[in-house]
């Protein structure tokens, strides 16, 4: 059932000159992202949750190799790097531009979600990487967003599909929640040390049965985002999915609203 990647290990060699070698993705986990691109040869590259710019830098470097001309945007709701105080998000790919000749072809979108910005990344999206709170309702959201605006056979990489049992946490399960829920090509590698990135290509089922992955969002919600984010993901679906859809989100989104204000 699962198909196996090329592991492409050389573009992971960047980090190698940041000023900190900070990234929350692993060198084999960089391995099997850039075996996928170099495998997909993608044109428009979509990364949600960005942290440091680490595997951003990674990922324009696999570009560079495989396809010099495509285009990449990085979405991240914070300006500032989560997990570097006083540092901008992003702000490791800034520091190899010199080692970057595609440079240029890339674009930071900071400080919203995902509906914020897809309108104007369009469609065309071949490949995207989802990595933010692995918490649900997280990247079921936004693969939602996202899917209206992929070609066909766009693929998706999940990061952190075993954090719940590699991690401190025990509820960091949204990306392996869409993995599951989600009709597609899937891509991973459960039996080895890369069993915490997964990926999956969309395929002409993926549409016919997307509503398990509306459904997906009645398991219990680890945090609500804020109303104006919640409303901007409820218009993007409206343009795209069907009343059984819009129905699914309105009732667990109301639901697990009600469990976790207690109301
Ligand atoms: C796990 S880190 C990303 C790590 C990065 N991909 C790497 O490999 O180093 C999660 C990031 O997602 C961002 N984030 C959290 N929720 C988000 C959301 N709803 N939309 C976009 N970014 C989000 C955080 O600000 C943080 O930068």
């Amino acid at each position: 059932m699962y198909k196996q990647v090329n592991l492409f290990q050389k573009p992971h060699e960047i980090l190698s000159n940041m000023e900190e070698g900070y990234c929350e993705m692993k060198a084999n986990e960089h391995a099997f992202l850039c075996g996928l691109m170099q495998e997909k040869k993608p044109e428009k590259v979509l990364e949600v949750g960005v942290a440091g710019g680490g595997t951003t830098a990674v990922i324009m470097k696999c570009l560079e190799y495989v396809n010099p001309d495509a285009k990449m945007y990085s979405v991240d709701i914070n300006k500032e790097c989560y997990r570097r105080k006083g540092k901008q998000t992003g702000y490791q790919l800034e520091e190899v531009k010199e080692y970057l000749a595609n440079y240029a072809n890339h674009k930071f979108l900071l400080g919203g979600v995902l509906p914020k910005f897809i309108e104007d990344i369009g469609v065309g999206i071949d490949f995207c990487v989802l990595d933010t709170t692995h918490k649900i309702p997280g990247e079921l959201l936004d693969f939602l967003c996202v899917f209206p605006y992929l070609s066909d056979g766009a693929v998706i990489v999940l990061h952190d599909v075993a954090h719940n049992l590699l991690g401190n946490s025990i509820i960091t399960y949204a990306t392996k929640i869409l993995l599951d829920s989600v009709t597609a090509t899937k891509y991973y590698e459960f039996r080895n040390e890369i069993s915490n990135i997964g990926a999956f290509a969309i395929n002409r089922e993926t549409k016919e049965n997307i509503a398990n992955v509306f459904s997906s969002l009645s398991i219990t919600w680890a945090y609500e985002p804020r109303l104006v984010e919640m409303l901007a993901y409820r218009d993007c679906y409206k343009k795209f999915y069907d009343e059984e859809c819009m129905e699914l989100f309105d009732i667990f989104w109301e639901k697990n609203r009600c469990k976790l204000t207690g109301k």
